[in-house]
């Protein structure tokens, strides 16, 4: 358990809507200690989660929409008094940083960085390797693959050595396999074969030797033929010495699917195999309009990761895939389902903010 408070006083009068906030923020003490300034109208006793969860010694994070963090007062006071952890939505893909071949674009995300660094908040990097969100010129021209192999060093070597000693976690690899645990056909796979997951890890390694490097993924949380996939290549990865490190669960929820039950005994599994592990991208959707019933199965969702990660040995932090309504990724790509964040499009907070709020702080007796 850890316990590293600082206190600050600046209110402000645009966060009324805030539902509840605090007078005081905690940092870990590892990191650039500077005043957030509290929120206004707020009781004084009211922590936000990152206090609890420092208690707890867990990182509680969310994804950052960079564009709402500049323009939206309220979301960038939030980001601050709620989290100890950061993850660009979108900022570090690779499509932003290289829009054009050979022209880096690193504006945005070291706004959130520099952001992070004076908010006291660690920054996972999200995502070096993808089948998405890559640019035009790497998927439409034909290049060979010896020349998507040089591309892809370089991609790797160059935002890792960008952000050496400023991002603690890398979501190296996103999404390699599909739900029955078979490769994914991506450009990578087709064109260098399932050895570009060993390549990609060890590019990054060297590129910072510090930083946790994590395999990501929805749809593993359980035990399952994806999840066995991920065992079989972690055990595959180990013998040949790569340096892995972490599994990353993302956790994109559905009431109308249910609640895998089995969350625990797969970080142990993958524990046992030498990586820590963390909840990623967690979001509870459900369809629209909300009731009671699905209010409460979103609570079990939020809650029932939570306490696998908080139960695990090695779960190191538990990241919001955003923090309210007002910005879920959700309804543009379900449609007719949202609500999937703990607080609603005026930021204010639904009953499973407050679950997630009691678990950390339960956690941090
Ligand atoms: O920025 C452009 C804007 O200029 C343009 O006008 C607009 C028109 O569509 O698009 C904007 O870009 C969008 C971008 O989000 C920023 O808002 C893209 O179209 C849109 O595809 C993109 O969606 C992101 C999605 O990844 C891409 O696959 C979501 O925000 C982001 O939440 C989502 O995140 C993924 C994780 O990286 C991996 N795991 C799943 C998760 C949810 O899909």
């Amino acid at each position: 358990m850890r316990i590293h408070r600082i206190f600050s006083a600046a209110a402000l009068a645009s966060l009324a809507l805030v539902a509840a906030s605090p007078a005081a923020a905690t940092r870990p003490a590892t990191t650039t200690q500077q005043p957030v300034p509290a929120l206004a109208g707020a009781p004084a006793e009211d922590p936000g989660l990152r206090v609890a969860a420092d208690r707890a010694g867990l990182r509680i994070g969310t994804a950052v929409d960079t564009t709402a963090l500049a323009a939206d007062a309220p979301y960038r006071e939030a980001t601050a008094h709620e989290f100890n952890s950061v993850t660009p939505e979108n900022v570090m893909k690779w499509q932003l940083v290289e829009p054009v071949q050979g022209t880096y674009d690193w504006a945005a995300a070291d706004t959130l960085v520099d952001f992070a660094r004076a908010n006291g908040q660690k920054v996972r990097g999200h995502t070096l390797v993808w089948h998405s969100q890559n640019p035009s010129w790497l998927t439409e021209d034909a290049f060979t693959p010896a020349e998507l192999r040089a591309l892809l060093r370089k991609h790797i070597f160059d935002e890792v050595s960008h952000f050496k000693g400023r991002v603690y976690h890398w979501d190296v690899t996103n999404e390699i396999f599909n739900d029955d645990g078979t490769w994914r056909d991506t450009i990578w796979l087709r064109n260098l074969g399932p050895g570009y997951v060993a390549d990609a890890f060890r590019w990054a390694h060297q590129a910072d030797p510090r930083a946790k490097l994590y395999l990501n993924d929805y749809n593993n949380e359980g035990v399952n033929a994806k999840s066995d996939a991920y065992y079989r290549l972690v055990k595959e990865l180990k013998a040949q010495r790569v340096p892995v490190h972490g599994y990353g669960v993302q956790g994109h929820l559905a009431v109308q699917y249910g609640v895998p039950g089995d969350t625990l005994t797969n970080l142990r599994r993958f524990e046992a195999l030498g990586l820590e592990s963390a909840l990623t991208e967690v979001d509870v959707r459900m369809p629209l309009p909300t009731d009671p019933i699905k209010v409460q199965a979103q609570v079990s969702g939020f809650n029932t990761l939570l306490q696998a990660c908080l139960l695990a040995r090695r779960c190191v932090s538990y990241t919001l895939w955003g923090f309210t309504d007002r910005y879920s990724w959700v309804p543009s790509v379900f449609s007719g389902q949202g609500s999937a964040t703990p607080l609603d499009e005026n930021l204010v907070r639904k009953p499973a903010y407050y679950a997630l709020r009691d678990t950390l702080t339960l956690a941090g007796r």
